[in-house]
């Protein structure tokens, strides 16, 4: 589809395609940007690019969801004040080209199915997609954690979005049938088998836009630093909340101003439950790792205060639903996902009942997507 999307507007057939996904983060929330621990999974919602080299130093941009274009060129990459959906490719171009690749003219038609603003990381996908798009025409492969912090940088740099690695990096390295462990300090990584027995993980859009998300994820951001600053000063190899323990946290939270306290304690217990996370799943322990999940989404509501009265409900309302062993958001929070372990029986049920008393109490219309593990960005045959 991407392909007749091409070529309808350009006129010409495409060379290649590529994809990327989004993501869904089982557990290990706001644990990123303090060098700790995510447990995400890539999603079959994906961006989609249809390409073709162009000779000279022109790219060409059309999006297929907004039948918008925007073109740039190589030589003089500056943000599209009307096209901001463009800054995601131009970004990712500035910061390839000053990595040192090189990088010729292209064509090229984007699609994407990732839900924009709900926090399955569409910017993400888009970026990725891109410079695998690029790595497609221009004959070089960077590996999968160099791809992602490259387009880290054009969301941070570029977008001017202070994210973390997360995203980027499942979309990046992502494998069917398996969550991805990542150290988000060192950047090693482990794929965990996602072996659910009779359960599944369903997405709940909550159909709440995410607002106040930039302002609000900056300012968490400086409350973890100066968490940071704070045990650096008893524990001189402390270089992030990662490297707290959560028994060197409950003897010092006492002399943290409250907010600075709540962050931290989110930070350092959320570390812990993406460990223990990771061995109930290897256990096939799902009890647990739904409790832990529940574990999760308190704290975010209580402690790192970044859910929203439409995620509470609606996890409040999954949780009540027999055959759910845990249920949380997802994402950076103030609107968008829940995530929640469903037997493969109450699906069905799950479904109506949480979409009903969901309509009901909130006046929204939720969106409810059973999920697949999918691989990361790659070139579509
Ligand atoms: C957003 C950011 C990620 C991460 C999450 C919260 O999705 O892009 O880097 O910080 O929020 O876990």
């Amino acid at each position: 589809m991407i392909r007749e999307a091409f070529e309808k507007h350009f006129g010409f057939a495409p060379d290649a395609a590529v994809r990327a996904p989004g993501r869904v983060n089982l557990i290990g929330e706001h644990t990123d940007y303090n060098d700790g621990f995510v447990l995400p999974v890539a999603i079959d919602f994906q961006v989609v690019m249809a390409v073709r080299p162009r000779a000279g130093r022109q790219v060409r941009l059309y999006s297929a969801n907004f039948e918008r274009e925007s073109a740039f060129s190589l030589d003089n990459i500056a943000p599209d004040r009307h096209e901001k959906w463009s800054d995601y490719v131009r970004g990712v171009a500035l910061y390839l080209l000053e990595a040192g690749f090189s990088l010729g003219g292209m064509d090229a038609a984007i699609y994407g199915d990732v839900p924009i603003g709900s926090g399955l990381s569409s910017s993400a996908a888009l970026e990725v997609a891109a410079a695998t798009a690029f790595e497609r025409l221009n004959g070089f492969r960077m590996d999968g954690a160099q791809k992602a912090k490259l387009c880290q940088k054009a969301e941070n740099a570029f977008v001017g979005m202070n994210c973390g690695i997360m995203d980027q990096f499942i979309s990046c390295l992502g494998q069917a049938e398996h969550a991805l462990l990542i150290d988000c300090r060192s950047l090693g990584y482990e794929q965990v088998p996602l072996d659910l027995g009779g359960y599944r993980i369903v997405i709940g859009d909550t159909g709440k836009r995410r607002g106040l998300v930039d302002s609000e994820y900056n300012a968490r951001r400086k409350e973890c630093e100066e968490a940071a600053a704070f045990f650096a000063g008893l524990y001189p190899r402390v270089r992030a909340l990662r490297d707290v323990t959560y028994e060197q946290y409950a003897k010092h939270a006492d002399s943290l101003p409250s907010t600075v306290r709540k962050r931290a304690g989110h930070v350092v217990s959320e570390n812990e439950r993406v460990l223990r996370a990771v061995s109930a799943l290897r256990e096939g322990d799902l009890g647990a790792f739904g409790r832990l999940m529940d574990e999760s989404h308190e704290s975010l509501r209580d402690l790192y205060e970044v859910s929203c009265p439409e995620l509470d409900v609606m996890v409040e309302l999954a949780r009540a639903v027999p055959g759910v062993p845990g249920s949380r958001m997802t994402g950076a929070g103030f609107g968008g996902c829940t995530v929640s372990l469903v037997s493969a029986e109450s699906l069905d049920h799950f479904q109506k009942e949480v979409a009903a008393a969901y309509r009901a109490r909130t006046g929204l219309e939720p969106k409810f997507y059973v999920c697949r593990a999918c691989d990361g960005a790659g070139p579509i045959e």
